[in-house]
């Protein structure tokens, strides 16, 4: 990977695609230089004062402007565009699932009874429905889903038992794990009830068809051990815990206060034959994998709840 460095591909890239990569990289430099400049009035720690006041252990000296400007980069993207295309993504399915959209949303309006009362707490924390739209949303359509490479380290690996030698990066990309019939059976379909244990046998009973096996324990802790939204292990995601508290709390604040219909006409993931191979199937919300993504849509239209 390094490699692609000495290609110099910055003097090929296409126009617009410079023209974009600047834009970000002056728009990162103007936050990172009025968070460095605002440092003494800044009472609540966040990502940046532990990044100011890191110092390397050998040589005592702190991170280079140009470093720091990095980081910022890095906690710009990966802290936004995944956020918001995983609230995308949960509005597009529950639209498309209204019994999922009406179990959610009745849920909210029973827990919290003001819009206030729905803050980071608890009652938010617990809410296993809201987490399991969440979280269904993000093994459909992974905010992040190509491949996080890993390097082979000294004395090679063997995976699945296929040998690989030292220095070859290795990896799994997400969508496919999130596919992996294995894990999740009937994985194109969208159903939050695989992450709650008992949930699958509730919707049985009430006629919900194909929802046998669901929610047993057993499957709760299967699916859960093949869940890499966030990857996992030592360089897995940082913002985890924030993105949820953010997400939780947007969502739940929308739907209690909101009816939320998709927009006349709107056919996105209607399918379509003309679609490009992979990209046909109905009820998918379609992503574009750019290490993180780009999104289409959904059109939603918001209506005050009528009591
Ligand atoms: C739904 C939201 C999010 C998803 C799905 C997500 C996903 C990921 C993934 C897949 C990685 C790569 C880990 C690896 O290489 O193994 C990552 C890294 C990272 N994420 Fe997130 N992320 C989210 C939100 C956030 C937020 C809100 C922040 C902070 C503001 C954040 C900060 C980071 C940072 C700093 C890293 C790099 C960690 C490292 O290299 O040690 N992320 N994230």
């Amino acid at each position: 990977m390094p490699g692609i460095l000495k290609l110099h591909l910055t003097e090929i890239i296409p126009n617009k695609l410079d023209t974009g990569m600047k834009k970000f990289k002056a728009y990162s430099k103007a936050q990172s230089d009025e968070r460095i400049r605002n440092d003494a009035h800044i009472k609540i720690r966040d990502f940046y004062s532990y990044l100011l006041q890191a110092r390397d252990p050998e040589t005592g000296k702190g991170f280079s402007e140009d470093e720091l400007l990095s980081e910022a980069s890095v906690l710009i993207v990966a802290g936004s565009d995944t956020a918001s295309t995983v609230l995308a993504a949960t509005l597009f399915y529950l639209l498309h699932n209204p019994p999922t959209l009406t179990h959610l949303t009745e849920t909210l309006r029973s827990t919290f009874s003001t819009l206030e009362s729905i803050r980071s707490s608890p009652a938010l924390n617990t809410c296993a429905y809201l987490r399991a739209c969440l979280d269904e949303a993000m093994r459909f359509s992974p905010p992040v889903g190509g491949l996080m490479p890993r390097e082979v380290l000294a004395g090679g690996a063997v995976i699945d038992g296929e040998f690989f030698p030292e220095g070859v990066e290795v990896g799994v990309p997400h969508y496919a794990l999130s596919h992996n019939e294995a894990y999740y059976p009937d994985s194109f379909s969208y159903r939050p009830e695989r992450w709650i244990v008992g949930s699958g046998r509730e919707l049985t009973e009430k006629g919900d068809m194909g929802t046998e096996g669901y929610g047993t324990e057993e499957s709760v802790q299967l699916a859960q051990s093949a869940f890499c939204a966030f990857s996992i292990g030592p360089r897995g995601c940082l913002g985890k815990g924030m993105a949820y508290m953010e997400m939780s709390l947007v969502l739940a604040r929308v739907l209690w206060l909101y009816d939320v219909k998709l927009q006349a006409g709107s056919t996105l993931g209607e399918g379509n034959e003309s679609f490009a191979e992979g990209r046909r199937r109905r009820g998918e919300f379609q992503l574009i994998d750019t290490f993180v993504s780009k999104a289409d849509g959904p059109m939603v239209e918001f209506k005050l709840r009528a009591e």
